[in-house]
């Protein structure tokens, strides 16, 4: 009898978008009449994407999801799955908006997944599943969210948005996802949302220790698992609520798993996330976006993840990357969506901030500012219109 070889699965391909205003956190410390090395050093963090009145996660969602059907279509997509924490709903998903933006065909199943920062996780999960089952089939993720806490709270320069769209197939061009995958959860009272808030409760100082207790216990049950050791991995991602706790994430493991901390091995997977701010659970995809970007001899190299979402459910896998990853990678358009944003001022910030209060009670009506290809138009009739 001939040995049956499961195909690989895994991501094929994979886009980053983001919005349309920026502050920096030098203007931010600034402000607050502190010491900027405390956002740059401390955090990490350089400056963080700010929406548009007329962007939310759905349009985020869409304009991320853009490129890879531009690219290749939507044959073969029958699921969308859309992972997000600052949904626009609590019944309908965002995804099933995102669906009709993007002109899918109605032969798709559409669903919202949420579990704070790991959900896109979820997703990849799901989807790798999937097309395990029928490789024939392909599943489109979306991770897309805006991370919005108090003004003036200590979540506040922890901010950001962030969209990452990715195809899950088999053979995958980009990144094969290794089977072994070790998972940590525990009921933890670090971040939640309460149904009438539209911001985060949080305890910071708990999340961080939260964050690096499930990353030992999520890399223990990997191994258990017969995943492979830390020595076989050769650069690691990490959710990056703020990029400095990549830096404690990686300095935590690789004392767990008796390999030297080595900065290099997490240092391109920085790049966007410094810029960008924490994108909740578009971050860990944020990261690989900017891995691939910013190295050119991958492929064959093995990356870890770590998927922390504060509750608290992670993962901690690990995906190899596959020769063609560099014809498939948008440097370019990455780079240029990061660079396009518009700059706000202080003060300007903080009227955006307050206007993301609006509700569906009253109808409105937006004026255009955003130039990405989707907007949120206002609400009739309680309902949200997108063009
Ligand atoms: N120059 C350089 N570093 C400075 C500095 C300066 N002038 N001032 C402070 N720092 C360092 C601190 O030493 C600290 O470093 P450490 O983490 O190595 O101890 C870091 O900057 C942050 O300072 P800290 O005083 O701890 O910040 P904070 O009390 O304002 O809160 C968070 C930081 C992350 C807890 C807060 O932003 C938060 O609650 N964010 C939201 C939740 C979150 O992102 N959790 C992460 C896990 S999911």
């Amino acid at each position: 009898m001939s040995e049956v070889h499961a195909p690989a699965v895994g991501i094929h391909d994979l886009a980053l978008a983001t919005t349309h205003h920026v502050l920096t956190h030098e203007a931010l410390a600034a402000a607050k009449g502190i010491d900027p090395g405390k956002y740059r050093v401390g955090l990490g963090q350089d400056e963080f994407s700010v929406a548009a009145p007329d962007e939310d996660t759905v349009t985020l969602a869409a304009a991320a999801a853009l490129p890879l059907l531009e690219r290749s279509g939507t044959d073969g997509i029958r699921t969308l799955l859309l992972a997000t924490e600052s949904g626009i709903d609590q019944a309908k998903s965002a995804g099933v908006f995102v669906h009709r933006l993007l002109g899918l065909p109605s032969a798709v199943r559409v669903v919202e997944l949420k579990q704070a920062c790991y959900a896109g996780t979820a997703a990849l999960q799901l989807a790798l599943g999937i097309v395990a089952r029928d490789p024939a089939q392909k599943v489109l993720v979306i991770a897309s969210d805006i991370a919005r806490y108090d003004l003036d709270s200590a979540g506040e320069p922890t901010q950001g948005a962030a969209a990452v769209a990715f195809l899950v197939t088999a053979d995958p061009a980009i990144l094969a996802i290794d089977p072994v995958s070790g998972v940590h959860s525990a009921d933890v009272g670090d971040f939640w949302r309460p149904n009438d808030r539209s911001t985060p409760v949080v305890d910071g100082k708990l999340s961080i220790r939260a964050y690096l207790d499930a990353l030992g216990g999520a890399w223990r049950d990997h191994q258990a698992r017969g995943g492979v050791p830390l020595a076989e991995v050769s650069r690691f991602l990490y959710h990056q609520p703020f990029t400095r706790m990549a830096e404690k994430a990686h300095k935590h493991l690789a004392g767990l798993g008796g390999i030297a901390y080595d900065p290099a091995q997490i240092a391109s997977g920085l790049v966007y996330n410094r810029r960008l701010g924490n994108g909740y659970t578009a971050s860990l995809y944020a990261g690989l976006a900017a891995l691939l970007d910013h190295e050119d001899d991958l492929a064959g190299q093995r990356v870890g993840l770590f998927s922390y979402g504060s509750g608290a459910v992670s993962e901690f896998f690990t995906g190899v990357v596959q020769p063609g990853y560099r014809e498939r990678r948008r440097v370019a358009e990455h780079a240029a969506a990061l660079d396009a944003r518009v700059p706000v001022d202080v003060a300007t910030y903080r009227a955006l901030h307050a206007s993301a209060e609006r509700g569906s009670a009253e109808d409105y009506e937006l004026p255009r500012v955003t130039r990405a290809p989707f907007r949120f138009a206002g609400v009739t009739a309680r309902t949200r219109r997108y063009e």
